[in-house]
């Protein structure tokens, strides 16, 4: 189990870490300095690196949290805040594959053609919905420590 919890925990710290560090830390920061066609040329840069360490940590969770609940004897006897994890868990990877496909995609497209007024539209509902798996993040950290 507790070669399972590290790799569980590797993930962890790659997705939440690293939208942490882009929302609160990386972003402030491109807007005091770079005029927009450098932002979201810069942006389009950072999430191609990101998003594959992201795809990564999804297959970590997953799997390994995943072979824990096995070990706990299947869904139905994992304890409440497993279940809870999971549920929370699937969401935030739901989001993230939504912003993968409906938002990066053609932000890459919209950067690639220089069409800086649409990007920049797209990259605003990209930060706000790493908003809310940066929470999901939080929230689900706090239900798996504090629930145990
Ligand atoms: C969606 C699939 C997921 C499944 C099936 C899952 C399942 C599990 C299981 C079975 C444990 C072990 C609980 C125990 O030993 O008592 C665990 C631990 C944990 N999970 Fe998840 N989890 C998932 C996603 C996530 C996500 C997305 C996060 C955070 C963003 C997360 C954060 C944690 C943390 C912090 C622990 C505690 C590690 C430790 O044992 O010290 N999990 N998870």
């Amino acid at each position: 189990m507790a070669l399972y919890q590290f790799i569980h925990l590797l993930g962890v710290v790659v997705w939440v870490g690293g939208m942490f560090f882009a929302y609160m830390v990386l972003r402030p920061a491109a807007v005091e300095i770079l005029p927009p066609p450098e932002r979201l040329r810069l942006w389009d840069k950072v999430f191609s690196r990101f998003f594959k360490w992201v795809w990564l940590a999804i297959f970590l969770l997953l799997t390994s949290g995943l072979y824990m609940i096995h070990l706990f004897g299947g869904l139905f006897l994992a304890p409440g805040y497993v279940q809870m994890m999971l549920a929370l868990g699937l969401t935030m990877m739901a989001i993230f594959i939504y912003v993968f496909f409906g938002q990066y995609v053609p932000f890459n497209r919209h950067v690639a053609k220089q069409d800086w007024q649409v990007a920049g539209k797209v990259l605003a509902t990209i930060r706000k919905l790493v908003a809310v798996n940066l929470t999901l993040g939080m929230v689900i950290i706090a239900v798996a420590v504090l629930g145990r």
